[in-house]
């Protein structure tokens, strides 16, 4: 059986015309200092003006759902992602926090996360953002390996990440997350070993762990093509994989997700409503959408910057339609993302939903997991050998 596992993680938001389903709100800032050399998320360096440009559009993108009746309850969470949403400056952050604020408020206990890169952030940035009402900061650290950081091309150092670690709490912040990249080109368990350990001394609350992905169009598939990337086999990545599994667990961490760790009471709730298939709005070039009612709908703001300023100055909604569920399509999409959580798939909730029992439904896909899904408490779940070979096995359900 081959060990078939990406650190699959998308990107989804949502436009929902079910008023009642969708409390979260992703915004989207498709903007880098550079591009690194691994990554196809859709994000472009552009001049200051032009991301001034955008947070205009943003702001006409909220009050557009909102006079269409699609944002009308307080948020219970908020999320800018990008790209590199610390490109912002802290009073555009918080022009949008408050333009929500009035619109449809915001819920006394949101959770209002913002993704930084390393580097370039001063103390003064971090508590305006604090200040504007962000309470959750994730950063982009990969790894603490200065030539691996090169090599991925990072416009940070070690030194710089750990010094966001240092102001991100004299800001205010308590809730610090960061991201880590696995199965880097020439890394051994050892130097994945040293990357734990630096990070656990900086004690963030959050670590989101991805094992490197090449993607096509990207730097890195060229250098993949012409033999020039020295990347981990299948039986190294697992070791990497587990690893990571026992020293962050053994240091007080749920595992709660196939890639994402958290200290107790820490998970991402943003994140959490795209794996249970809550709805979710959006807004900016880029984000996915999905709203809940019914079987579910996916809709995507297409990644186009000249097309989204044209929709909003029109004042037309730049949303396109993805993807409508019917009944089978939403049961297999409800096992997909709720299997990446540890908590799993609960069977009662899937049997009022869909009149029928998982066994029910997939009886040759659930054979074909054998002991690595097991229903345990009501609720089915992958076992870490399981989660291994996610990719392997989930297929069978779609
Ligand atoms: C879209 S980025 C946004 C965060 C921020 N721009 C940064 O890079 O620091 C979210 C995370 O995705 C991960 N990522 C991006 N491309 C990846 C790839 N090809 N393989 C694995 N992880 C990837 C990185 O860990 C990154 O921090
Ligand atoms: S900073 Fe993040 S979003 Fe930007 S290119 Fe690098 S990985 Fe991609």
């Amino acid at each position: 059986m081959s060990l078939i596992f990406s650190a699959t993680f998308h990107r989804i938001s949502a436009v929902c015309d079910n008023p009642a389903a969708a409390s979260s709100l992703y915004v989207h800032i498709p903007f880098c200092s550079s591009k690194c050399l691994y990554c196809d998320f859709f994000s472009r360096v552009v001049s200051r003006e032009q991301r001034d440009e955008y947070v205009g559009l943003l702001g006409r993108h909220l009050e557009l759902l909102h006079l269409s009746g699609d944002l009308t309850q307080p948020l219970e969470t908020v999320f800018f992602g990008g790209g590199t949403p610390s490109l912002l400056r802290p009073e555009q952050v918080a022009s949008l926090l408050e333009r929500l604020n009035t619109m449809v408020g915001l819920a006394e206990n949101a959770e209002i996360s913002l993704e930084a890169n390393p580097g370039k952030v001063d103390l003064q940035r971090l508590r305006g953002y604090r200040q504007a009402g962000v309470n959750r900061l994730s950063l982009g650290v990969q790894t603490l390996q200065d030539d691996a950081l090169r090599q991925l091309g990072r416009g940070h150092t070690r030194c710089q990440a750990e010094e966001f670690f240092d102001r991100g709490r004299q800001a205010g912040f308590d809730n610090l997350g960061c991201d880590l990249m696995f199965g880097l080109p020439g890394q051994t368990p050892d130097l994945l070993l040293q990357d734990l350990e630096g990070l656990l001394r900086l004690q963030p609350d959050h670590l989101s762990c991805y094992g490197l992905t090449v993607e096509p169009g990207t730097p890195f598939a060229g250098q993949q093509r012409r033999g020039q990337l020295d990347l981990p086999g299948e039986e190294l990545f697992r070791t990497f994989y587990l690893m990571i599994h026992e020293e962050l667990t053994g240091a007080g961490f749920e595992h709660y997700e196939i890639s994402n760790y958290a200290r107790p009471g820490r998970l991402c709730r943003h994140n959490m409503t795209y794996w249970q298939r809550r709805g979710c709005h959006g807004v900016g070039a880029g984000a996915h959408a999905f709203c809940a009612s019914g079987y579910g709908r996916r809709r995507w703001i297409p990644a186009d910057l000249r097309r989204y300023r044209r929709f909003l100055q029109q004042g037309r909604d730049p949303a396109a339609r993805l993807e409508s569920f019917d009944r089978l399509g939403a049961m297999a999409e409800t096992l997909y993302l709720g299997l990446r959580c540890r908590q799993g798939v609960c069977e009662n909730g899937f049997r009022e939903r869909f009149d029928v029992t998982v066994a029910e439904a997939f009886p040759e896909a659930l054979k074909h997991c054998g002991a690595r899904l097991r229903k345990q408490q009501g609720c089915w779940r992958f076992d870490l050998e399981g989660w291994l070979l996610y990719d392997h096995f989930i297929v069978n359900f779609l």
